[in-house]
C-alpha cells in the first residue's frame, strides 16, 4: 500500500492529537504532533522568568534545539538536551503558546523541521496550517472541529485528570482565545483548506472518528 501524507487541521481542543495517534498507530505510520514543538518553544521562553515578551522569545528560538521523537505509540519532546513531554501541556503554556506560534522566525524554523520529518511519507502530522502550509501535497486533508463548549469540556477533563485545577469557564475563554489568535494571525492562519474535507466530531465518540480517517486513508 502506497505510505501516505496525512495533514489533520483544526482548532485547539478539536481531538486532533487523540484521534490522530491511534490512526497513525493502527495504519502503522509515524505521528508528528507539531503543537508540541511550538509549545517547546513556549517552555524554553517561560523558563527564564518574568514577562515573556516576542524579543525573548525570539532570542529564545535562535540556537534552540527541539527534537521529536514518536516511538512505540509515544511522542516525547525534548528542547536543549531536557525532556519537556510532561511539562508542555499546562494552562500556563497553553496561554503563552500563541503569542510564541505568530512569529515568522518561530513558524520557519519549526516549519523546516516539519517538513524533514515528513519526507519519508507514512505520516500523519497535525497542527493549524499543515495542509495550507506545511504539507500542501499532502494525500489526505483533514480539518477536525468540535463546538467551542465540547472541545472546551474535552479539554477540562483531560487536564482535571492530569491534577490540574482549571474551570470548564476558564478553559472555555481560552480555548476562545487561542482560537481567535490562531485565526486571525497574519503568518499561516488556521483556516480549512479548500480540498481539506471537514470532519466535524461534535457528539461523536473517538472510535468513530478514528474510523472515519481510516476510511479516508484506504
Ligand atoms: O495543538 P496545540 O494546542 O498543542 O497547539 C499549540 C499552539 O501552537 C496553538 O495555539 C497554535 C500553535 N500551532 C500552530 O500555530 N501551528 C501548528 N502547526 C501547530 C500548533
Amino acid at each position: 500500500m502506497k505510505q501516505l501524507v496525512v495533514a489533520i487541521d483544526g482548532p485547539a481542543g478539536a481531538g486532533k492529537s487523540t484521534v490522530a495517534q491511534i490512526a497513525a498507530e493502527k495504519l502503522g505510520y509515524t505521528y508528528i504532533d507539531t503543537g508540541a514543538m511550538y509549545r517547546g518553544v513556549a517552555w524554553k521562553a517561560l523558563q527564564q522568568g518574568g514577562k515573556v515578551t516576542d524579543a525573548r522569545i525570539l532570542d529564545v528560538v535562535r540556537d534552540i534545539d527541539i527534537i521529536l521523537r514518536y516511538e512505540g505509540g509515544r511522542t516525547t519532546v525534548t528542547v536543549d538536551g531536557t525532556d519537556v513531554t510532561g511539562l508542555i501541556r499546562t494552562p500556563e503554556i497553553s496561554h503563552i503558546v500563541s503569542q510564541v506560534a505568530r512569529l515568522g522566525p518561530v513558524r520557519e524554523k519549526m516549519v523546516a523541521l516539519q517538513r524533514k520529518m515528513a519526507e519519508q511519507g507514512a505520516v500523519l502530522m497535525d497542527g493549524r496550517d499543515i495542509a495550507t502550509n506545511v504539507l500542501p501535497n499532502a494525500d489526505v486533508k483533514i480539518y477536525l472541529t468540535a463546538s467551542i463548549e465540547e472541545r472546551a469540556r474535552r479539554r477540562c477533563k483531560e487536564l482535571q485528570e492530569k491534577g490540574h485545577e482549571v474551570s470548564l469557564a476558564e478553559i472555555q475563554a481560552d480555548i476562545a482565545a487561542r482560537d481567535k489568535a490562531d485565526m486571525e494571525r497574519e503568518i499561516s492562519p488556521l483556516v480549512r483548506a479548500d480540498d481539506a474535507v471537514l470532519l466535524d466530531t461534535t457528539g461523536m465518540s473517538i472510535e468513530t472518528v478514528v474510523s472515519k480517517i481510516l476510511e479516508m486513508c484506504r
